[in-house]
């Protein structure tokens, strides 16, 4: 008693005046730190940022592209009313990175001439209903131009949202650009109208009704453009877009794409051959920049952890499974638990029955045993048919009826455009799916598929 906390663990410690200290917790933070900064190879990981908009003379091969979308949005610098677009094309092909950087650009050149320009973006993804859409838009219409929301969440109808929304723009706007981004995510509940569909008619109707000064325009971005034809009639005629395609990026492109981003690395970080090799990577399967530019990251942290000091083709293969991994587990992710079990038979089939395409009766079983697995609820073959067909819009799989043969009929088959066992591997990060045996999935697929053969 009596003695204070230090002179306690000196005399416990009994340490010889002559003894260095062992390093502080500090010390060691600080070490590692400083380590972690020689060894890393980056330099600026913020270029490897999917959301950094990039300045553009690092925006490489979308020339027409970018002619398109400034020809359309030039016109709010005469204080005229862009038309409405539709920016198509698959992931990664540069249509949010567009947007958002002509938008940017016109912003400022607009108030430079005294008009107000403003940009507000949603990104569609994550969120489900149309009543939340209008929320997020005046949450970023007033994060904007700082101004308090004056919205709750819930207990107020759609239109007092939308009369909150359009004051703030017309307050604050001459021309208001609305980003829809990923619009064809923004279903709504089924069986209704889709929730892109409403939004967009109110939103394009918004101008011309004449309640608000500030001039409407909308331009919304989508993988699927087969969201168009699920358009209402009304909202079809009132947005009438002006389309953008974004083709993918060849081998060549891409390279070119991380060729203005090495500086994200220390220089001699990059290894001989890194970049073509995620150019003929990305190039050849899907021509998406987003996953070659992920792939870099990946294997650079991959260095990273190595204590490597220099990225080598070899990082870069090993996190390509990882990086694929990811992205479906991503899209997997947002998936329903039905969406998921269903998904979760038909390429447990491919991968342990070895056979493709997969049929639906066949798929529709092992579902079936899945739910009782389980212990979960079971959806008739009609709505697991439904739900991997829409499945095929994600690029996991797609959908078609093949003919097998006299007497046999038409059946409905999925094929997949990904490796099964990436699908199984991402759906298996889901607890729930985590205690189905291996063993005994393969063997209830063999045997349903010995019943059909
Ligand atoms: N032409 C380009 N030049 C430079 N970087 C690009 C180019 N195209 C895409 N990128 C980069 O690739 C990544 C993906 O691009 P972006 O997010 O614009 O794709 P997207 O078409 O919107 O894809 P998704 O449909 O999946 O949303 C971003 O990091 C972006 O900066
Ligand atoms: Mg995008």
């Amino acid at each position: 008693m009596g003695k204070n906390k230090d002179s306690m663990s000196e005399g416990e410690v009994g340490m010889d005046e002559n003894e260095t200290a062992s390093p502080t917790i500090r010390d060691r933070i600080e070490q590692a730190n400083e380590n972690a900064g020689t060894m890393s190879v980056f330099k600026n990981p913020d270029l490897l940022d999917p959301n950094y908009v990039v300045d553009s003379d690092r925006i490489v091969g979308r020339d027409e592209q970018l002619d398109g979308v400034i020809s359309v949005l030039r016109e709010a610098l005469n204080g005229s009313r862009p038309r409405n677009m539709l920016l198509f094309g698959g992931s990664g092909t540069g249509k949010s990175l567009i947007t958002k950087a002509v938008s940017e650009e016109i912003e400022t050149m607009c108030d430079t001439q005294d008009i107000s320009f403003g940009m507000i973006y949603l990104q569609c993804q994550n969120v489900d209903t149309f009543d939340r859409a209008i929320f997020e838009l005046v949450q970023n219409a007033a994060a904007k131009v700082n101004v308090d929301p004056r919205v709750p969440k819930k207990g107020i109808s759609a239109k007092a949202k939308f009369d909150r929304l359009f004051e703030i723009i017309d307050d604050h706007y001459d021309i208001t650009l609305f980003a829809l981004d990923e619009i064809d995510k923004l279903r709504g509940s089924s069986g209704s109208e889709p929730a892109f569909s409403k939004l967009l008619y109110q939103l394009t109707r918004a101008g011309p009704q004449g309640n608000i000064d500030t001039k409407v325009s909308v331009a919304a971005l989508s993988n699927d453009v087969q969201f168009m034809h699920e358009l209402d009639g009304r909202a079809e005629s009132s947005f009438d877009p002006e389309d953008i395609h974004f083709g993918d990026y060849d081998a060549g492109e891409i390279r070119d794409i991380l060729n203005h981003r090495k500086d994200a690395f220390k220089s001699g970080a990059l290894g001989e051959g890194v970049i073509p090799l995620s150019g003929a990577l990305c190039g050849q399967n899907n021509g998406d920049a987003r996953k070659a530019i992920n792939l870099l990251w990946e294997a650079g942290k991959l260095a990273d952890q190595e204590g490597d000091g220099q990225i080598e083709q070899e990082h870069l293969r090993r996190s390509e499974t990882e990086v694929d991994i990811n992205r479906i587990e991503t899209v997997i992710c947002g998936l329903s638990p039905q969406k998921k079990m269903s998904l979760f038979a038909t390429a447990a089939v491919k991968e342990y029955g070895n056979v493709s395409p997969v049929q639906s009766t066949v798929g529709f079983n092992i579902y079936c045993w899945l739910t009782e697995s389980l212990n979960a609820d079971q959806l008739g073959r009609e709505t697991y048919v439904k739900y991997l067909r829409e499945l095929s819009d994600y690029s996991i799989l797609n959908s078609h009826r093949k003919g097998y043969g006299q007497g046999a009929g038409v059946m409905r088959v999925f094929e997949f455009d990904r490796e099964t066992e990436m699908v199984l591997e991402a759906i298996r990060r889901d607890d729930r799916f985590s205690k189905i045996s291996e063993d005994e999935l393969k063997a209830v697929v063999r045997a349903q598929l010995n019943k059909f053969e």
